[in-house]
């Protein structure tokens, strides 16, 4: 059976973007492949978090994985600095990289702009820690969003280079698993481009219906269609890839011809976008709310997970030191 591997740094809680660009991919996997899904703790080091919230924010994201619909009976649930022999491997992926590779890729070029002051080198090899965290486990297919292209292509080339050094053929190219079979990026509200934690223009999982509407409602929008079919611009197509991913395929079509025929008004639109939300993420967050008041469960949930990975992991790094010539 095909493994499927995945991630989530725990920087704050699930948002809209986690969720439709890789927590309801892997839900939907984890029937069909042998999944294990983690906690990037060690990833958010790279911005430098508190070590109070640390572990805070590992139970928090594995309610909000659980309360998604991951079963961690057929997939496992472990948190990344549980298994400590995704470093070694990391170590000697490393090894393999080169400086001008990684300072070109993209997340590395933000990030550094984001924070002169601490370009890390863990920011730097970010990349081949992921690497590890999915070679370790020898996975085909990684459920991610449209962001993540670029760290993907860099782990298929870890994978690549090491089977070519070595003569071998033991890592498989992982590729990116889309749950519609393309990639999703989830726009910001605020008429940027992506949603994301550190852009601050989150909807989250636990956001009660209020907030949601409050902030659908001040999505940015323009004066409103002037022409018969014209293209539409970034932010208001940002608000009809809401409708897209979370409202049904006659919505689209109703708003998609109001835009055509120019009688499109934003405050229905909105509302529209604000109810279908509503509808995805009433269910889970009251499942949140039952998994986070049971912490010995969540804490099992690790502990179990971190078992099946960290044997998973040890098998692969046996051979990979044996094929390296450490015996
Ligand atoms: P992170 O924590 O930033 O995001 C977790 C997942 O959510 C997706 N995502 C989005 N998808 C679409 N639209 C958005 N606006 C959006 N925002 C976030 C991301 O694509 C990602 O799939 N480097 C990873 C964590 C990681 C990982 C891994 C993932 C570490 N090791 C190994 C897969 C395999 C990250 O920072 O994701």
């Amino acid at each position: 059976m095909e493994k499927v591997v995945s991630g989530i740094r725990p920087t704050g809680n699930l948002h809209l973007g986690n969720y439709f660009g890789a927590v309801k991919s892997f839900v939907k996997m984890q029937d069909e492949y042998e999944s294990l899904f983690f906690i990037a703790d060690w990833h958010s080091l790279t911005t430098s978090p508190k070590p109070e919230d640390i572990q805070r924010s590992a139970r928090v994201i594995l309610a909000e994985y659980l309360a998604c619909g991951i079963d961690p009976e057929r997939a496992p649930i472990y948190v990344q600095s549980d298994v400590k022999e995704t470093l070694e491997l990391y170590l000697f992926l490393n090894m393999n990289m080169y400086l001008g590779e990684l300072e070109r890729v993209t997340t590395f070029k933000e990030k550094a702009r984001k924070q002169p002051d601490n370009v890390n080198a863990g920011l730097l090899t970010y990349p081949t820690l992921m690497a590890a965290d999915i070679l370790q486990h020898r996975a085909q297919k990684v459920p991610v969003g449209k962001d993540q292209e670029q760290n993907m292509e860099m782990a298929r080339r870890c994978a690549r280079r090491f089977n070519h050094i070595y003569g071998v053929d033991f890592f498989p190219e992982p590729q990116n698993f889309y749950f519609n079979a393309e990639a999703v990026k989830v726009p910001g509200l605020d008429g940027s481009g992506k949603m994301g934690k550190s852009e601050g223009n989150c909807i989250y999982l636990r956001d009660d219906d209020k907030t949601i509407r409050r902030k659908v409602m001040r999505a940015v929008t323009d004066l409103g269609p002037q022409t018969p079919n014209s293209e539409r611009p970034e932010v208001i197509e940002n608000l009809f890839t809401f409708l897209r991913i979370c409202s049904t395929p006659d919505a689209y079509a109703y708003f998609d011809e109001k835009w055509n025929d120019c009688s499109l008004r934003y405050g229905d639109l909105k509302k529209q976008i604000a109810e279908d939300i509503i509808k995805t993420v009433a269910p889970i967050r009251e499942r949140i709310e039952a998994f986070s008041s049971d912490v010995d469960f969540l804490d099992r949930v690790a502990r179990q997970g971190a078992e099946v990975a960290r044997e998973s992991a040890a098998a692969t790094l046996k051979e990979v030191r044996r094929i390296i010539g450490f015996r």
